[in-house]
């Protein structure tokens, strides 16, 4: 029987436990999106995982979705980075960044760049800009140039990913951002080839997985979806043959891993298992906040290759060795989940 505790091989890094930290924005990066000093001992502190996937990181400055996002695509942003990516590697642990495009969910306020999306859909809702809580606005439609420029973006963000020491980048076709824009049939309302039909919304993504993995390689490229999911005012109608499509088309690729966020109303662990012939990471979904016993039973099944713990990795930095050795869990305060400095980020105590 396979345990969270063993060892596992992920697009040919040997990872020590089957504990992965799941991306999380933390907005704790500089103003010019540079990783600094603060973000180095958070990633540093969660090592014993035996993946970490950063907070959702911006692949060019109009894919910035909020104040205080990381980014990857200039020098001083890599050279941050590789100060991380060193840490990590230097006490054995192994890292992927996420790349997330956030498409709509921006705001002129906070790139000084009009949001993009697959269509002029204004999502509902609300979003904080800097000083407080501003509308969304109607993003631009983007061109066919404009998704080749942004597949390029994603490109260069993972090349940048791989300077500056990355082990891999992860697609963030997750939980209403850019990506997931294309697919769900209420955000992408296009008419050309990348709307309408289910391989017509897939195809942007389905275009930007492979481009990536043609630069970078399939063992350093993987991607996250949350099928079903709601976030960002997403609202899926077939949902079961639109990720049908999509696992499918992307199994032919080899990359490192697909890490599913489970989501309410559809089961996307076990559905993705059947599809997807590759290593899964699963996910309890936000709705859902994780329970040990779920990650343990989804590992020890062979439901997913690994589990992926949010808010417990963010309040317990040494969550494997709790996990281990049966010690009681921090609890996170929701509260500096996106604040600044490091009350709530890097002051959670680890076990004696
Ligand atoms: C503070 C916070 C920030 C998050 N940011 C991201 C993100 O940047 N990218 C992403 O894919 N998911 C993000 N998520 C979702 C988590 O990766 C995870 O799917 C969710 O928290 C459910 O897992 P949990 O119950 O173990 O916390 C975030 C969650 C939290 C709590």
């Amino acid at each position: 029987m396979k345990t969270l505790f063993e060892k596992v091989n992920v697009g040919g890094n040997e990872l020590t436990n089957r504990m992965v930290m799941a991306p999380m924005t933390r907005n704790r990066a500089d103003e010019n999106g540079d990783p600094n000093g603060l973000m180095v001992e958070y990633y540093k502190q969660r090592t014993s995982f035996g993946l970490i996937i950063t907070e959702g990181t911006a692949p060019s400055h109009v894919g910035k979705a909020y104040p205080g996002i990381p980014g990857i695509y200039t020098d001083s942003q890599i050279a941050g980075w590789k100060k991380i990516t060193e840490a990590v590697h230097a006490s054995g642990g192994r890292i992927f960044m996420q790349l997330m495009h956030s498409g709509r969910i921006s705001h002129t306020k906070i790139t000084g760049l009009n949001p993009i999306s697959a269509s002029a859909v204004t999502p509902a809702g609300e979003l904080f800009t800097g000083s407080g809580m501003d509308p969304f606005e109607t993003p631009k439609e983007m061109s066919l140039q404009d998704i080749t420029d942004v597949k390029a973006s994603f490109v260069t963000a993972a090349k940048n990913a791989i300077a500056a020491g990355f082990d891999g980048v992860e697609l963030h076709g997750a939980n209403g951002y850019l990506l997931h824009q294309f697919l769900a049939p209420n955000s992408n309302i296009r008419t050309d080839e990348y709307g309408g039909s289910i391989g017509n919304r897939c195809k942007f993504v389905i275009e930007v997985v492979s481009a990536v993995v043609e630069a970078i390689g399939a063992d350093k490229t993987a991607i996250r979806i949350s099928p079903n999911g709601t976030f960002n005012d997403m609202a899926e109608t077939d949902t079961e043959e639109m990720y049908s499509y999509l696992i499918n088309a992307i199994n032919n690729l080899g990359i490192a891993f697909l890490h599913v966020s489970n989501q309410p109303g559809f089961d996307s662990i076990t559905f993705a298992r059947k599809l997807f012939n590759g290593c899964i990471i699963a996910n309890s979904g936000y709705a859902d906040k994780t329970k040990v016993e779920t990650a343990k039973r989804i590992i020890e099944s062979g439901e997913a290759d690994l589990f992926s713990f949010g808010r417990l990795a963010l309040a317990n930095p040494d969550l494997p060795k709790r996990l281990a050795q049966g010690l009681e869990l921090n609890t996170g305060d929701s509260k500096t989940f996106y604040s600044r400095g490091p009350i709530g980020y890097t002051d959670y105590p680890v076990a004696p």
